[in-house]
């Protein structure tokens, strides 16, 4: 809620600061407003036809990978152009596409691809101008990513119609400044398109999910999130440690409460360079109807494919709802949830009733339906044994081996006090009653 001090100062890498790697990146863009010269006027250039090729070879040059060569890591241009793709409503050439962090400006390049081309640069760069904004601290980097805007339009087919500055000076929202402080124009945004730093904030932050010094990522993507107008559009690229740290639980909580229809997309490392895991997260901010995020479904635990616990078998609730059902039909052992020893084994079952419903042979283990995501384990089981039937509340659910083994339901139990298994439940299902479903899906690891 509160920064005691702005992260103003937490600025990305000291890296960045670096002069050798600043004077690197002002030879890129050096080398960028020589690629646009050559393609305005010099004719004997190989960038004078204006060809396919040509096109392409440029790209090439303001594709970010170009720019590693001065060694400055940013956004590639495949992970950015994903994270525009995902957005949940479309960019058109009515939105407001915001990058408050944009660096050398990949995201806004791969946005500025879902906009039109008229036939001048200069009424092209006009209406992007309106259409995209982007913040960043370095002028630097404001003006590469104006640069490789302008040269995005001319391989698009635009004309040079103006001279350099002319043309970069159409691009007036895009500038230099501290995004944390530019929020009333961030608030406008209809899109956001979010990298932010990954690193820790240099001063101490306090907020009501967590105090100290925090990964500015999780500031960076809650403070701005929080200025959105309902029915606007968030991508961010963010460190997977906020998907799936512990610590970023609370973090996870309060960003929850305002994103509806969200994705999230496990992306793996940033680039080869860059030993960060990263993740994209999507959704429309809507705090009205917020829905709960899958933080981490089984496509994001990896086990996407794996044998699941339906696959060695048989799960269903038990049948008996004591107030409903009449004491009719044979007489069979009972059970419910106070009878059973949570993490035990029971074969002696004192308690018996008549009923003329679904009955369970042993061996089987049964859960109990009731839990929340704030319980040591989420399923808690008992196996039951013996010869006889068994007669089951509906509080609990019932698994039985499909081998008929008394050691597939042990090696159930060993599953389930594993901390991954607790997870994968409370991301899979947040309310206090486990279903069916989200039983059977529990990923399975001994075959
Ligand atoms: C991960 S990089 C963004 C990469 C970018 N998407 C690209 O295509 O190159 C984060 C950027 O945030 C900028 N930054 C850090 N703090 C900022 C702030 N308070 N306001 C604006 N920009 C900031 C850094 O200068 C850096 O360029």
């Amino acid at each position: 809620m509160l920064i005691i001090h702005s992260p103003k100062t937490a600025i990305e890498t000291n890296k960045i600061q670096d002069g050798e790697q600043m004077e690197g990146f002002a030879k890129y863009n050096t080398k960028l407003e020589q690629v646009f010269h050559l393609w305005k006027k010099d004719y004997n250039s190989n960038f004078s036809n204006h060809s396919n090729i040509t096109a392409s070879k440029v790209r090439e040059l303001i594709d970010i990978a170009t720019l590693r060569e001065s060694g400055v890591f940013f956004t590639s241009d495949a992970l950015a152009e994903k994270a525009i793709n995902s957005f949940n409503e479309p960019i058109d050439d009515s939105s407001l596409v915001v990058d408050p962090t944009c660096g050398s400006g990949s995201l806004l390049v791969a946005a500025s691809r879902k906009l039109s081309v008229m036939p001048l640069a200069s009424e092209t760069l006009e209406q992007w101008g309106k259409q995209l904004c982007g913040i960043d601290l370095f002028p630097e980097f404001v003006y590469c990513t104006k640069l490789r805007l302008v040269l995005e339009s001319l391989v698009r087919g635009a004309e040079a119609d103006k001279s350099l500055p002319e043309l970069l000076d159409l691009l007036t929202n895009i500038h230099t400044g501290d995004c944390l402080e530019n929020i009333a124009v961030i608030a406008k945004a209809t899109h956001l398109a979010l990298n932010p730093p990954y690193n820790n904030s240099k001063t101490v932050a306090k907020y009501r999910w967590a105090n100290g010094k925090i990964n500015n990522a999780a500031i960076y993507y809650y403070e701005l999130s929080q200025v959105l107008k309902d029915g606007s559009s968030i991508s961010a690229i963010l460190p997977d440690v906020l998907r799936s740290g512990s610590r970023f639980e609370a973090w996870r909580n309060a960003i929850e409460s305002t994103l509806s229809i969200s994705k999230v997309s496990v992306e793996g490392r940033f680039d080869k360079q860059t030993d960060i895991d990263i993740f994209i997260l999507n959704g429309l901010v809507d705090r009205k109807t917020p829905s709960i995020i899958e933080w981490q479904t089984a496509e994001t635990l990896g086990l996407e494919g794996s044998p699941k616990l339906r696959d060695f078998f048989e799960v269903s609730v038990g049948a008996v709802v004591p107030y409903r059902d009449p004491h009719e039909g044979k007489l069979y052992a009972y059970i419910h949830p106070k009878t059973l020893p949570r993490w035990g084994e029971i074969g002696k079952i004192s308690e018996n009733r008549k009923f003329s419903g679904r009955v369970f042979q042993p061996p089987f283990v049964a859960i109990r339906r009731t839990s929340g995501p704030r319980d040591r384990h989420r399923a808690v089981p008992t196996i039951v044994l013996g010869k006889r039937l068994v007669a089951v509340e509906n509080h609990l659910i019932v698994l039985t081996p499909k081998n008929g083994s008394l050691d597939r339901c042990r090696e159930l139990l060993k599953l389930l006090k594993e901390e991954n298994i607790n997870e994968f439940l409370n991301n899979r299902i947040r309310c206090r009653h486990l279903t069916v479903s989200a039983i059977s899906e529990i990923p399975w690891r001994f075959e």
